[in-house]
């Protein structure tokens, strides 16, 4: 057998170990293709992409830019190399990637798909759609790329438009809990919590990026009015029994580590927890729905902390309920909103809920907490301006 045969069908039963699940013996089979061919653009391809899938993103790295040397005008390499930036939180940097190899002309539709949602995930809805759409006209039936168009015409607030896309998606997937969450914000049926999955889902995708975009292109001053909140009556402490609900990545638990002689995260994104657990800020890290952690917590807290959580939980009578119940004499909970001034919450067409003074209020003493502080701050900055919000404390 010639040598291009035997890489070739090497890398053959590579992609069937990979579609198998068995990364780490695809991964043998591409080395094994490289020993027969060290100048293999698609071995080294291969090989990068299932590094990076397992976590090896500097050996990753090493092979694609290898295989982008070896052919510079390669738009799968640039692509590859692309996706390896995003998962390096380098959104900036695979979005230049994909833009180079959407510059090659060679038409390949899984260009349009990365930098839509990589336009998408930026915040550019406007840009995402047109690619997205040219995708969608060689793939019509891609259920991934219904939704990331659906998701761009929201962004924009064409909510018809958007709601045809996630009904398409759903026609496709009809058991899909996210297109369907998405469809009933864009027709005004919104239900009265979300589901976790859609968090997951969001977060999971956003977590490479999320340090960086969360602080510098939304400039979110949600971590630091948390901060301000939590010094101004916990300073000096160093014995806190702390929870940080919806940790993500440990942009707020950092004020809280100081301060705490425990520090428990919990977060329904793996995701964003595998960020947290490598700036080692936490105790003990739970992958698991907020409320399904509060509902079974045997443990009490003096300090609970939801910054930027809630709006993406619904409306506040069950988390806060679930919240007071794990609540030591004389805890505190500190949490960001997102504000309305109508009504007591609704769902954005962000797929973030908004409260309402009335209802926070409501809410908290209906659940048995003392209101301390109900404050408005700007929360935000979203491509249509500032997002106000509130910053409130709650007393047990
Ligand atoms: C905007 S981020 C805020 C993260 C962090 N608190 C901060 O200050 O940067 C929202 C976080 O809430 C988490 N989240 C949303 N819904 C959740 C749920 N039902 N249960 C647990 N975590 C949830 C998301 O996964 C995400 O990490």
């Amino acid at each position: 057998m010639g040598a291009r045969n035997k890489v070739a069908e090497l890398l053959e039963r590579a992609s069937r170990l990979r579609e198998a699940g068995r990364p780490a013996q695809a991964a043998s089979m591409c080395r094994k293709a490289l020993a027969a061919d060290p100048a293999s653009v698609d071995a080294l391809c291969l090989l990068g992409t299932l590094l990076a899938g397992t976590g090896d993103l500097a050996g990753a790295e090493t092979h694609l830019r290898r295989a982008h040397r070896l052919r510079p005008d390669s738009d799968v390499v640039m692509i590859n190399l692309g996706t390896l930036a995003r998962l390096k939180g380098d959104l900036r940097g695979g979005i230049e990637w994909y833009e180079r190899a959407l510059a090659t002309g060679s038409g390949n539709p899984a260009v349009d798909a990365n930098l839509g949602s990589a336009y998408l995930n930026a915040g550019r809805d406007a840009d995402a759609e047109p690619h997205l759409r040219r995708h969608l006209a060689q793939h019509p039936g891609h259920f991934a790329a219904l939704c990331l168009l659906g998701d761009a015409l929201r962004g924009q607030q064409r909510l018809d438009e958007a709601a045809a896309q996630y009904r398409l998606a759903l026609a496709l997937e009809p058991g899909s809990i996210e297109a369907r969450h998405a469809l009933a914000a864009c027709i005004g049926e919104a239900p009265e919590s979300a589901p976790a999955s859609y968090a997951r889902q969001v977060f999971d995708t956003y977590a490479p990026s999320y340090d960086e975009h969360y602080g510098a292109a939304l400039e979110s001053n949600g971590p630091r009015a948390v901060r301000e909140a939590v010094q101004a009556r916990c300073a000096g402490r160093r014995d806190l029994r702390a929870l940080d609900l919806g940790c993500g990545t440990g942009l707020a638990g950092a004020a809280l580590r100081p301060l705490s002689a425990r520090l428990v995260g919990v977060d329904v994104s793996p995701g964003m927890l595998a960020v947290a657990r490598r700036k080692g800020l936490y105790d003990e890290l739970v992958e698991r729905d907020a409320m399904a952690y509060l509902a079974g917590a045997a443990e009490a807290f003096d300090l609970v902390v939801a910054q930027d959580v809630f709006p993406y939980l619904g409306a506040l009578a069950q988390p806060l309920g679930a919240a007071r119940r794990i609540a030591a004499p004389g805890a505190l909970l500190v949490c960001t909103l997102e504000s309305t001034q109508a009504g007591d919450w609704r769902l954005g067409a962000g797929l973030r809920y908004a409260h309402s003074r009335a209802h926070v209020e409501r809410a908290a003493t209906a659940a048995g907490w003392d209101v301390v502080a109900v404050e408005d701050f700007a929360f935000r900055k979203e491509a249509s301006g500032w997002t106000a919000g509130w910053v409130v404390t709650l007393g047990a």
